[in-house]
Order: C-alpha cells, then structure tokens, then sequence
C-alpha cells in the first residue's frame, strides 16, 4: 500500500536527530520545530504531531488545527496531551509503550545509590578540594527492602536489578501479577503496608485522576522512618508540600526525584511573572523549589529516559506509528485503552 501524503510536525527536536528523521520520512512532508509546542508555533497545515513530554497539547491545540488527524507522543507518559479533546475529535494518540524498560530503571537506581552512597556530596567535597570521608557514611542496600509502588514495565526491571544487590521486594499494584512475583520472588502488600515497612519506595505508576497525590500528606506519614523516597514516573504523584514537610521534619532520610509536579514552570520566569499562573501553582513552584535546594535530594530534570538506545528506540517506533497510520493502521493508541483486568 502506498502511504499518503501528510504533513507531520515535529516539536522539540534536539539537532542531531533532524537528519535521521528527515532521511526516514522522506515520503512526508516534515516540519522540525527544536522548541516545544505553543499556540504561537502551531503549524496548522499539519494533520500529524510528533511531540515529545515537555510538548503540552492541550484542547485548544487541538480546536486550532483543523487538519489534525494523529498525536504521535515520543514517550511511554501521555498526560500531557488532553486526550478528552482528542477523543472528542476521533484524533488517535500514539505512544511508545516500550522503549527499554531498562532506561528509566537505571536511572532510578542512580538516584536510589547517589542517595544511600551520598555522591553528590562526595564528589561535590572532593571538587573543593577536600579529601576527606568524615560525614559521608552511607548506607548498605544489600538486607534493605524496596517498596515498588507499580510492577508494570520499568518496576519489574527495577525489582530484577535490586535482586542483584540482595534486597528485599515489596510491591504494590493494583493489578497484581502474581506470575512475576513468583518468577522474581517478591511479595505484594497493600500501600500502606509498603509504605511502612520500605527503607526505599520508587514510584513507577502513571499519572491518572486517581493516582494524583498517590503519596500524600496523610500516608507519607505511615512510611518508615528514615527512608527514602524516589520518583521517575510522574511528579503529580507525589503532593510536594507533603514532600517538603517530612524532608524538613527528618521524617524522610531523603528523596531522589526526576520529576516534579508542573515542572513546566521551574525557570520558566516569564510564565511565573506573567500572571499566568494559578496560585496553587504558584505555591507548587515554590515547594519545588525548596525541594530541589534541600540537602538531602538528588533532582533530575525528567531525564530518566534519555539515553542514547533509549532516544534511538523512541524516533524509531514513533515513526513506525506515524507510517502505520498513513498505511490506514493505528498502532499503540492510547485513547483506546481499556483498564486492565485481574
Ligand atoms: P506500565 O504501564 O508498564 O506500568 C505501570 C504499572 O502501574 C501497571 O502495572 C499498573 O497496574 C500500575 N498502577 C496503575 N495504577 C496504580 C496505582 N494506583 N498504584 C500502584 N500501581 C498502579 O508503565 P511503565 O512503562 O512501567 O512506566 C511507568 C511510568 O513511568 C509511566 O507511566 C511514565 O509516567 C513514567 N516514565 C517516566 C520516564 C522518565 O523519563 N522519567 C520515562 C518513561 C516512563
């Protein structure tokens, strides 16, 4: 079948990857924005878009594109698309559901050893000048138990990985799969359980209506004291001022993060200055803040996922979807979903 002509519009593109998209969708007529998306750089002759997180699509996009026909997201997450407005419009929303589930796990192990082993400090001491261990004792993981709130893709990876150092699992999922866990040796609990018996717990549950503040005020308090909380999947997950309160408290021995509720507006002064902002926002800015200067954090900013293999994984099956769908097959759409079942 021959693939017809469209014109997709791609958003936030870093240079190096121009020349490889433009020489595999030589049969499309491409735009290659490096900035994200915004109502002033909508291309409205595009029927595709191919964004990646920091691209919000929100309804009104998607009402100022009349030839809009496929939201092609290079990420496993699609809450930054409004994906009401799509249905409403019959627009399908293609993800990547797999690019490695590796990626993101690793990096959450980096967070997870930056913090028990104190690296930032070390090599920031060592960087001075001083070399000198006293006051960077770390912690051993081996004996330790990590509370994975999500067995999906990347918790499962991440329960593989921590076998390796000898801890013990905990996980919580609302879908539990009971085959992984014999597979893995590991045990489910219920989340208050995990939470009060991890001396690590790592998100990896997407953002919905109701996993927003999945750790909050009220239960933050049931987890164990001194342990550390660590988040690479979305940061809506966690309730900030809740974060703020048991870091500041000592409640919580530290947290590694590489994300954070509307992480859009951290530097983003023009917006914060403009009024733009709601106030809640503001004052999640503003706990963000406190976070990230808070000494015993690790903040990343949304990078779990940006690795060479990863990055090349991500292009590649975007534009299997985007060709997919010129061929008149939707592949990996979103808008479609059913929840799961046990
Ligand atoms: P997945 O869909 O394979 O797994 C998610 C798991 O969470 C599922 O097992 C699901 O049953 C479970 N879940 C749903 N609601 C839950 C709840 N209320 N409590 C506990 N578990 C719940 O997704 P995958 O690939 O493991 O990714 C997880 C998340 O990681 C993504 O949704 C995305 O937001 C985030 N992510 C972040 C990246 C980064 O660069 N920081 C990169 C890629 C993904």
């Amino acid at each position: 079948m021959t693939i017809k002509k469209h014109t997709v519009a791609f958003y936030g593109i870093w240079p190096e990857m121009k020349d490889y998209i433009r020489s595999k969708m030589s049969e499309f007529h491409c735009t290659i924005h490096p900035e994200s998306i915004n109502t002033e750089n909508l291309n409205k002759n595009a029927d595709i878009l191919a964004i990646f997180v920091e691209s919000p699509v929100t309804k009104k996009m998607i009402n100022a594109l009349p030839k809009l026909k496929m939201i092609a997201t290079m990420s496993t997450g699609f809450d930054h698309i409004d994906l009401k407005a799509a249905k409403a419009k019959k627009i399908p929303v293609c993800n990547v559901p797999f690019y490695g589930e590796n990626t993101v796990a690793e990096h959450a192990f980096a967070l997870i050893l930056g913090l028990t082993r104190k690296l930032f400090q070390s090599v920031k001491r060592v960087k001075e000048g001083v070399y000198d261990f006293h006051g960077l004792r770390g912690m051993d993981l081996k004996g330790k138990t990590l509370g994975v709130v999500g067995t999906g893709h990347i918790g499962a990876h991440l329960i593989k990985m921590a076998k390796g150092f000898e801890m013990n699992i905990l996980g919580y999922d609302p879908y539990p799969n009971k085959e992984l866990a014999k597979t893995l040796g590991f045990k489910y609990t219920t989340l208050d359980k995990l939470l009060a018996t991890s001396d690590i717990v790592s998100l990896h549950v997407p953002l919905f209506k109701n996993t927003y503040h999945l750790i909050n005020k009220k239960n933050i308090k049931k987890m164990k004291p001194g342990a550390i909380l660590i988040n690479t999947a979305r940061g809506g997950l966690i309730d900030p001022e809740a974060l703020v309160m048991a870091l500041q408290s000592k409640h919580l021995a530290g947290a590694g993060l590489d994300v954070l509720e509307d992480e859009n507006l951290i530097q983003n002064e023009e917006l914060l200055m403009s009024g733009g902002c709601k106030e809640c926002q503001l004052k999640t800015n503003l706990m963000n803040n406190i976070i990230i200067d808070h000494p015993d954090t690790i903040v990343t900013p949304h990078n779990a996922f940006n690795s060479i293999e990863a990055i090349q994984r991500i292009v590649d099956t975007t534009i299997e979807n985007i060709r997919a769908f010129a061929k008149g097959e939707i592949k990996n759409d979103v808008t479609t979903l059913k929840p799961k079942k046990n």
